[in-house]
């Protein structure tokens, strides 16, 4: 994910450009940069680090003038953050600039071919490949290249051209990533999202997939790839600029939560070749992982509650003994590492400084690490020998959400990748379990759509002192999650339990109209926890069940059920967590929290 942004018009460009990048931080924001046409060349400055270092760099627009710009920040996928990985890329006389949003597939043998027709790529990002395609196909007419490369680029895009030879326009495409354009009394506009131009205008049109935009300071014309002109309605837009930021949600988190069938679509698919899971980057050939003998999961809050369930779908599916550290426990206790230990460390953002140390710890014992991370070129990301990435894209609520669901599935693949090369799976449970994660993104969205009735549920707790998530196994995993997930938004205290273990002591905390929160998704322990609902229920409580369909016996034990959609046991967690972020969201939005910025929190925590 990244942010594009351009203008042509009578204005100056840089400063709208900058402005428009600003309301796209939420986008990406490890780099940014810009290329404007100054009448005669096209400048280009750009910078590793928040946008604050562009506009440092070039004081606020004013040593960038011209009339004609594009703009990019950064969320890096190809290539660590770095200047030269930064966007605009360009062609070698600098007469093409190019900011693009999204993944060009098929840039490894696009990138040959230009080589060997003599072009030198300078960055490690596939978009420089579009650059010199760019160049390689252009003849005098910019359509014409831009065409011609359309034809051959697989992946998603949404580009922002300038050709020095046509100072007079500036051009735009897309497929599979957002592209919005813009027109005023002042000038046209691109940009992947409406907040970037909104202050500019209202007046938006939505540009479809495979279309091209062709833009001048009067006006913008909109093609097909036959270079047919298409018209095309625009829409207004009448919502405020904060909210537009948010695409209408009232809170990132909202938002964030939507956009998880759209992230385990994105974890799962590069790693799904022709019924098979292929994860290059684990960089360990098949009889590599045969000699894993035991595996060490290190990871802090949310990440870790991940990683206990990777415990369950790892020890479950493949037949590995895994260990579970809090970070911040594991490189105190001088943990035992054998020979045939692997250690796989889990972090949204790569820098938190326990989870850090304890890779730190485990490199220094000499062993191997594998990082599973979101933020691309972050410290872990860099310091573990192999980097599995979570698709999921700049997370901005302080609470996870998505970046979780993220690392749910990769820990999924890599269990069913250790289950299939051990065989401790047959053929025919491999590929029933293949079809159920394809799944999931639309089961997802069911339980999202679901949400009014969650809300309704949640306006009666909001002034709840107390709440226990209990469950068994997999479903005792999925109760921390659900349990922190309330306490740091809503700052009800809560508690994950054992569902077995409340007799232990516990129970004694239970009063008359106590929520508990009874997580049940494990069918052989149905009855089990049931049995621990009614104990609770007997003592005063109000039960919440969360089940999936079919459990129509909970109903007994139960004084509200909400009921997931059925897939394998081991893949649960991904559906019974969404109605539980819901519920910890509308406890939260109904007591007025701040729901993205909880107090006493931050979004990565550099410190121990
Ligand atoms: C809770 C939450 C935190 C993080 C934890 C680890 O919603 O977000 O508990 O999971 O601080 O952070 P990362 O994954 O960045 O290492």
């Amino acid at each position: 994910m990244c942010g594009i942004v351009g203008y042509i018009g009578k204005n100056q460009a840089a400063p709208i450009v900058l402005d428009g990048l600003s309301k796209l931080e939420y986008r990406g924001y490890d780099s940014a940069g810009m290329a404007i046409f100054d009448g005669s060349k096209i400048n280009i400055t750009k910078s590793v680090g928040r946008l604050k270092v562009l506009q440092e760099l070039t004081h606020d627009g004013a040593t960038m003038p011209g009339n004609l710009g594009i703009g990019h920040t950064r969320w890096a996928t190809h290539g660590a953050p770095s200047d030269v990985n930064s966007h605009p890329h360009f062609n070698e006389k600098g007469t093409i600039a190019v900011v693009h949003n999204g993944i060009i597939e098929n840039y490894l043998p696009l990138k040959k071919k230009l080589e060997s027709k003599g072009y030198h790529f300078i960055s490690e990002t596939d978009t420089e490949v579009l650059a010199h395609m760019l160049d390689y196909y252009y003849k005098g007419d910019p359509m014409g290249a831009i065409v011609k490369v359309l034809h051959r680029v697989e992946g998603s895009y949404a580009l922002g051209i300038l050709f020095s030879d046509f100072p007079g326009e500036m051009f735009a495409v897309r497929k599979d990533s957002p592209l919005i354009v813009g027109q005023s009394g002042e000038g046209c506009f691109i940009a992947s999202d409406v907040p970037a131009i909104l202050k500019y205008t209202r007046t938006v049109t939505y540009i479809d997939n495979q279309e091209i935009v062709r833009l001048t300071p009067e006006g913008l014309h909109i093609y097909n790839v036959d270079e047919e002109e298409l018209e095309k309605e625009s829409v207004t837009i009448d919502w405020d600029a904060e909210a537009a930021e948010k695409a209408g949600y009232e809170h990132f988190m909202l938002k964030e939560m939507y956009e998880q069938p759209k992230t385990v679509t994105d974890t799962i698919s590069p790693r799904i070749r022709k019924n098979d899971i292929v994860i290059e980057e684990l960089g360990m050939s098949d009889e590599d992982l045969l000699s894993v003998r035991k595996i060490h999961i290190v990871a802090c809050g949310s990440a870790y509650h991940a990683g206990v369930t990777g415990k369950y779908v790892l020890e479950g599916l493949a037949r590995i003994p895994v260990e579970v550290d809090l970070a911040s426990e594991f490189r105190y206790r001088n943990p035992i590492l054998e020979d045939g230990g692997m250690v796989v460390v889990i972090s949204q953002s790569g820098e938190t400084a326990d989870t850090l140390a304890a890779l730190r710890e485990s490199k220094k014992r000499g062993f191997k690490v594998l990082g599973i991370v979101n933020v691309v070129g972050s410290s872990i990301a860099r310091e573990a020998d192999n980097v599995m990435y979570t698709w999921a894209g700049p997370e901005i609520a302080v609470a996870t959400t998505k970046a979780y669901s993220a690392q749910l599935i990769a820990l999924y693949l890599l269990a069913l990748k250790l289950a299939r090369v051990r065989h401790t799976v047959t053929e025919r449970e491999f590929e029933g379990m293949l079809e159920d994660l394809g799944r999931l993104p639309d089961q997802i969205e069911l339980l999202l759509n679901n949400k009014n009735r969650i809300q309704r549920f949640a306006n009666r707790y909001i002034a709840a002192k107390d709440v226990f998530f209990i469950g068994r196994g997999i479903d005792y995993a999925i109760s921390m999650e659900g349990s922190l997930k309330l306490k740091e938004i809503s700052y009800i205290h809560s508690e994950a339990y054992a569902a077995g273990e409340l007799k232990h002591g516990t129970i004694s905390l239970i009063e008359e109209g106590t929520l508990v929160a009874a997580v049940s998704t494990q069918p052989s322990l149905y009855q089990k926890t049931i049995s621990n609902m009614v104990e609770v229920k007997s003592r005063g409580a109000f039960v919440l069940a969360v089940t999936c369909e079919g459990n129509r016996e909970i109903e007994k034990a139960a004084d509200y059920v909400i009921y997931i959609p059925q897939t394998n046991p081991f893949f649960a967690n991904s559906l019974a967590i969404i109605p539980l972020q819901l519920f910890s969201y509308y406890v939260a939005v109904g007591k007025g929290c701040d729901v993205d910025k909880p107090r006493n929190l931050a979004k990565s925590v550099t410190v121990e």
